[in-house]
């Protein structure tokens, strides 16, 4: 976080509290977010949107719209909300907490119309785009010929209940597959993905939708989509998704006489775990890169301008947040030869961060609960969790001070993005709480799960 510090005293000291104080409040395992850090972010998103697309330079306008996966409360929605932003949601729930976003908290504060949300996911049901096409979201992004006709179906009956007007149709985005994947520093081109996500643009399962979409009387092609990938440190990936997307809207308004006034281009921009990680390029230069993607590309093709969003989540989440842990265990472990490892034990792991078990994902750690004396060495170190699976790894190599006791309190940084949001149960392991802290205030913004929470789900 950007407000993060060594306080006097040598503690980590995040929105004005140091960790002595936040663990008083918040014992760990404990995430920690800084609400102003996660707000800046997000504000960036914003307005170097705003700003790279703004209609008086020729432009047509663009957004940011959050997405929820990486971490969303109804608390984090109003503060996008209120920070310029709309939501981008992947499933009912997050959905459903985007919705009771909207409304102000009986306070007078602002309301947001749900045009400031939008739907995505693979094998959306009937009953989920209903709700989409009924709440009139901004972006209901289909995946494929069914979530067309559920949607074609929705208005027919909305229309006869009197909510959608006899001629209102549904707006609809279609999520393609441009053959471009990025992730990581390189990124590759292919002419067919077989994966679950959209419709390819290469086989024609792209131009059948948006042509049925067109030829829907309850429907109309709001826009186009593309997500290319996560953890994207390289923005030819992005730009040569962007020229994909506008020389298919190009080729259908030839055909069609429908030129489509949006494209998203979804999220995955990188940012840094450890000091190893290549930096990402900023927003600013990201929006700025798209832009002229877009101006060039308009202007060879002579279409008009679309309006242009993005969806980002790690980048405005991710780095707003440290996991606190406490040291419960050290272990040297001997490997022959003269050679061991010492492991050191937290009172978390692979349940409140699944990301180095399932990806093999790094991140550093750090002595936060104290000053590392300088006169004292490091140790390489193996910072692992107390789950019962060898590969439960918080931190595969790691320098830590010599002097490291059981009862330190350790600082992982950058897990807010799909740190709790991804966050389980394993050997019944209550999901940490989410602290929000800010100018020396804080809170839950999620409150840790208790035993009570676990035992109550059970039958009888
Ligand atoms: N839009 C769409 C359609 C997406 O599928 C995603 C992420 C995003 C936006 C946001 O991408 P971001 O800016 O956060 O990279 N669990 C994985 C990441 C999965 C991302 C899935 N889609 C991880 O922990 O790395």
């Amino acid at each position: 976080p950007t407000t993060a510090r060594r306080g006097d005293d040598g503690q980590l000291v995040v929105g004005g509290r140091s960790v002595s104080e936040i663990v008083a409040d918040a014992p760990t395992p404990v995430y920690v977010l800084d609400e102003a850090d996660m707000r800046g972010r997000a504000s960036v998103w914003a307005s170097v949107m705003a700003e790279e697309f703004w209609p008086d330079y020729g432009m047509n306008g663009g957004d940011a719209f959050y997405a929820g996966k990486a971490f969303l409360t109804t608390r984090v929605a109003r503060w996008m909300l209120s920070d310029g932003l709309g939501i981008d949601t992947a499933s009912r729930v997050e959905l459903a907490i985007g919705l009771a976003a909207l409304t102000g908290e009986g306070d007078g504060s602002e309301s947001f119309p749900p045009s400031r949300l939008g739907l995505h996911g693979n094998g959306k049901t009937a009953a989920e785009v209903a709700m989409a096409v009924q709440q009139r979201l901004g972006h209901l992004v289909v995946d494929s010929p069914e979530e067309i006709a559920y949607a074609a179906e929705a208005v027919r009956r909305l229309r006869a209940e009197g909510i959608y007007g006899p001629d209102e149709r549904a707006g609809l985005m279609v999520r393609l597959t441009t053959g471009i994947h990025a992730g990581g520093h390189e990124f590759i081109s292919t002419a067919h993905e077989d994966q679950k996500f959209g419709l390819s643009v290469h086989t024609g399962a792209a131009r059948a939708a948006i042509d049925a979409i067109i030829a829907a009387p309850e429907l109309e092609l709001r826009g186009l989509h593309s997500h290319i990938g996560s953890q994207i440190t390289d923005p030819a990936g992005f730009e040569a998704a962007a020229e994909a997307v506008l020389r298919l809207r190009h080729e259908v308004a030839a055909d069609t006489g429908v030129l489509c006034e949006e494209i998203d281009l979804g999220g995955g921009l990188g940012i840094a775990y450890t000091g190893a990680d290549a930096p990402a390029p900023s927003p600013a230069a990201l929006a700025r890169a798209l832009a002229a993607v877009v101006r060039r590309l308009c202007d060879e093709l002579g279409d008009a301008i679309p309006h242009v969003s993005v969806e980002p989540g790690r980048s405005i989440a991710g780095p707003a947040q440290v996991t606190l842990y406490t040291v419960t265990g050290l272990k040297r472990v001997e490997l022959g030869q003269g050679a061991s490892r010492l492991y050191v034990s937290v009172d978390g792991g692979m349940s409140d961060n699944l990301r180095p078990a399932l990806y093999g994902a790094d991140y550093t750690a750090l002595l936060a609960g104290r000053r590392p004396d300088p006169a004292v060495g490091l140790v390489r170190s193996r910072l692992v969790g107390k789950h019962c699976e060898s590969g439960d790894i918080v931190v595969r190599d790691v320098d830590l001070p010599a002097d490291l006791a059981i009862g330190d309190v350790l600082a992982v940084p950058a897990t807010g993005a799909y740190g709790r949001s991804m966050a389980m149960n394993y050997n019944l392991f209550t999901r940490p709480g989410v602290a929000w802290v800010r100018d020396g205030r804080q809170g839950w913004i999620l409150r840790p799960e208790t035993v009570e929470d676990l035992i109550a789900l059970e039958g009888e």
